[in-house]
C-alpha cells in the first residue's frame, strides 16, 4: 500500500526492520525524507541508506518541523504504536484526517501485556512521559493493574514513592525493558535497582492494611482535602457535583475555589475534563494547586484574582459549566449575572448560598432566569450522641439556553 497521504507515521519496535510489516518497510524505502529519533534512525538503517533523514530534537520542535512540511512527502518513525501516547496521537490535533496515514507496530502495553498475560481491557494504560508522577494517583486502588510507559529509567522509583505516599507500598512493580528487543529483560522493582530508560512498568497495586483508598465517586470525607475551614463539606459537595453533571471533554470554572475540593472532584471523576479555578486569596491559591497534586489531578488551572474581573482573560474558552462558590455575599446578581454571561450555550450555573445575603441574590436570580432551587439541611451524629445541625444550604441549578 503507497500512502496518498503527504505525512506517514511509521511505528517501529525495538526487533527494528525484521519485525516490520512489508508495507511499512516499502513506504520508508520509497521516502523522501525520513524523520525519527536517534534510536528508531539506528534500527532502520539499513533501508534508510539513501534516503535524507533527520534526528528528532524534541517533541515540540518535530511537530513543528513536520508542519512546516504540509504537502511534501514525510515520513516519522515513531515507537510501537504512534496513536497510543505516541506522536501521531499528538499530531492528530492538528492534522485533517486526509493528513497522514499511520502504520502501527506493536504497542509497548501490547507487549507487557502479552508478557505478563494481563488482559489489556482490565488494565489502565498509562503514561508517565512528560507529565506529572502524581496523575497516576487516581488509578490507584486495591487490585488495580496498571502499565506506565517509563519517562526513563528513574521512573519505577518515582512511582514507587508516590505507591508509598499512597500507602501502597505492598504493591508490586515489574520492570520490562527493551520489550520486543534482544535485550528485553523482566525483573521485579526493589530499591535501588537500575532500570534502562527505555521500560514499561507493570504495577499490582495492594494497599497497606488502613490505607484510605479514595473513591472517584464525588463527596470525599472532608479529611482528604487541605482546608482552612472554607470548604465545602462532603454532602454538600456530592449534590454539587451531581449539579454539575461533569461529561467527558468539558471543562468547569470553579470560582471562589477555597481549596479547590469541588474542581478536583470534577476532575477525579470523569477523564478528559478540564477545570479552570479562581480564587482571590493567595494562601488557599497555594492550597488548591497543593491538593491538585495530592489528589492526582495536576492538570488543574488555579490562576489568582478577583472574579468577575479575572473571568474576562479566559471569555476565549467558554465552560460547560460554572460554580459559583464565593463572593455571592458580597457581589450577588454580579456575580452570577457575569458567570451566565460566560457559559457557552446549553452549559450549566450552579451556585450554593448559606448566607441570608447570597441566598437573596439566588432567589432573585432564579426569579428572573429560572432553573431549580434545592434547600439542603445536613446534621452529623456527634461524639456525644447529639446532632450538630447546620444553616440549610440553598443549591441553584441554571441551563443557559
Ligand atoms: C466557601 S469558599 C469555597 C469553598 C470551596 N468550594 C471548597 O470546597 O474548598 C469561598 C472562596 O471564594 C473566594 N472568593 C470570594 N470572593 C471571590 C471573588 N470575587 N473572586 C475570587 N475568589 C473569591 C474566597 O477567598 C474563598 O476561598
Amino acid at each position: 500500500m503507497s500512502p496518498s497521504t503527504w505525512l506517514t507515521v511509521i511505528g517501529i519496535g525495538e526487533g527494528g526492520l525484521p519485525d516490520m510489516t512489508p508495507a511499512a518497510r516499502a513506504c520508508l524505502r520509497q521516502a523522501t525524507l525520513v524523520i525519527g529519533g536517534e534510536r528508531h534512525l539506528a534500527l532502520a538503517a539499513e533501508d534508510i541508506a539513501g534516503v535524507e533523514h533527520r534526528t528528532w530534537t524534541n517533541l515540540e520542535d518535530t511537530v513543528a518541523a513536520v508542519l512546516a512540511r504540509r504537502g511534501q512527502p514525510t515520513v516519522v518513525l515513531a515507537s510501537g504504536d504512534p496513536m497510543h501516547y505516541g506522536f501521531a496521537a499528538t499530531l492528530s490535533h492538528k492534522l485533517a484526517p486526509g493528513d497522514m496515514t499511520v502504520l502501527p507496530h506493536l504497542s509497548a502495553f501490547c507487549l507487557a501485556a502479552a508478557r505478563l498475560c494481563w488482559p489489556v481491557q482490565d488494565i489502565a494504560c498509562l503514561s508517565a512521559h512528560g507529565r506529572p508522577i502524581e496523575a497516576l494517583a487516581p488509578h490507584v486502588h486495591d487490585g488495580a493493574r496498571l502499565l506506565i510507559l517509563s519517562a526513563d529509567g528513574r521512573t519505577p522509583a518515582a512511582v514507587a514513592a508516590l505507591l508509598e505516599r499512597l500507602d501502597f507500598a505492598p504493591s508490586t512493580l515489574t520492570v520490562l525493558e527493551h520489550l520486543g528487543g534482544p535485550q528485553e529483560k523482566t525483573f521485579v522493582w526493589s530499591p535501588g535497582t537500575p532500570c534502562a530508560d527505555l521500560n514499561t512498568l507493570a504495577v499490582e497495586c495492594r494497599a497497606a492494611p488502613g490505607a484510605l483508598g479514595l473513591s472517584r465517586v464525588p463527596g470525599l470525607p472532608d479529611g482528604a482535602f487541605t482546608h482552612d475551614g472554607q470548604l465545602t463539606k462532603r454532602e454538600a459537595r456530592a449534590v454539587t457535583l451531581s449539579l454539575l453533571a461533569p461529561r467527558p471533554g468539558e471543562l468547569l470554572w470553579d470560582v471562589g475555589a477555597g481549596s479547590g475540593s469541588i474542581a478536583i472532584e470534577w476532575l477525579r471523576a470523569v477523564p478528559h475534563t478540564r477545570v479552570v479555578a479562581f480564587e482571590r486569596d493567595p494562601t488557599r491559591l497555594a492550597t488548591v494547586q497543593a491538593n491538585a497534586l495530592t489528589l492526582g489531578v495536576p492538570s488543574l488551572i488555579a490562576v489568582g484574582g478577583e472574579a468577575p474581573a479575572v473571568l474576562a482573560d479566559f471569555a476565549e474558552d467558554p465552560p460547560h459549566a460554572v460554580f459559583v462558590g464565593g463572593g455571592l455575599s458580597r457581589l450577588g446578581e454580579t456575580l452570577l449575572d457575569a458567570a451566565w454571561g460566560y457559559l457557552r450555550p446549553g452549559g450549566r450555573l450552579v451556585a450554593n448560598a448559606v448566607t441570608k445575603d447570597s441566598q437573596a441574590a439566588l432567589t432573585a436570580f432564579h426569579a428572573r432566569r429560572g432553573g431549580t432551587m434545592t434547600r439542603l439541611q445536613v446534621s452529623r451524629l456527634l461524639p456525644s450522641g447529639g446532632w450538630d445541625d447546620r444553616s440549610p444550604l440553598l443549591h441553584y441549578l441554571g441551563s443557559k439556553p
